[in-house]
């Protein structure tokens, strides 16, 4: 459900292009975020996974099932979302320059040109109700089909990965007078990057 997340379009100068491969290094995709304002829900408290089923290859992603949003927001309210990728150097996580955001999750979440949708939610088969209530309204079932995931940062330029990585993903809502409607959801992934050879 999250390969949208790693793929990234560096706007650097350079010739050579690379794609690379997050190997997870976690049992459970969802780590906790570790530097994350105090408050800040974890993901799997946001949405409920229990029914959803992730088998875990070091590359590879099975998911198939349900998942519950317990996430209780209005529905005017508006929900930010962004990547950061982080490297793990000397020990502490550095950021990177690969970062993406957007300040209405919502309205994209459905856009074909989107990752969001080519790879997460094009493979939720109960559209009309997500697309209604998106992740805010608590007790909205994403229904997914079966698909296969992997990791891969695509097209990177004028870096190298190497080493140990993490992604964070982070949601934050806003009310109609763009106040933070309470704490913010987080998850990080984290993995050791893999050139891939074209
Ligand atoms: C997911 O929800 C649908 C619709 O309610 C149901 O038919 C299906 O059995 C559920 N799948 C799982 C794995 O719970």
């Amino acid at each position: 459900m999250w390969k949208i997340l790693f793929l990234i379009h560096a706007g650097l100068a350079g010739v050579w292009a690379a794609d690379y491969e997050l190997l997870l290094e976690d049992p459970d995709i969802f780590a906790r975020c570790t530097e994350a304002p105090p408050g800040t829900i974890f993901f799997r408290d946001a949405i409920n996974f229990d029914k959803l089923s992730v088998e875990q290859e070091p590359n590879t992603l099975h998911v198939s099932g349900n998942a519950t949003t317990t996430w209780d927001l209005e529905p005017t309210d508006r929900i930010a979302a962004k990547f950061a990728l982080f490297q793990y150097q000397r020990g502490n996580w550095e950021p990177t320059v690969f970062t993406m955001a957007t300040q209405d999750f919502c309205s994209i979440m459905y856009d074909k040109d989107q990752y969001w949708y080519k790879y997460w939610t094009v493979h939720i088969t109960n559209r009309n109700e997500v697309e209604q209530h998106c992740i805010k309204k608590a007790g909205t079932v994403l229904i997914h089909e079966p698909f296969v995931m992997r990791l891969i940062l695509r097209n990177i330029r004028g870096a190298t990965l190497q080493g140990r990585y993490k992604t964070v993903i982070s949601f934050e809502a806003f009310d109609e007078k763009n106040v933070p409607r309470g704490p913010g959801v987080c998850f990080e992934i984290r993995g050791e990057a893999e050139k891939l050879k074209n």
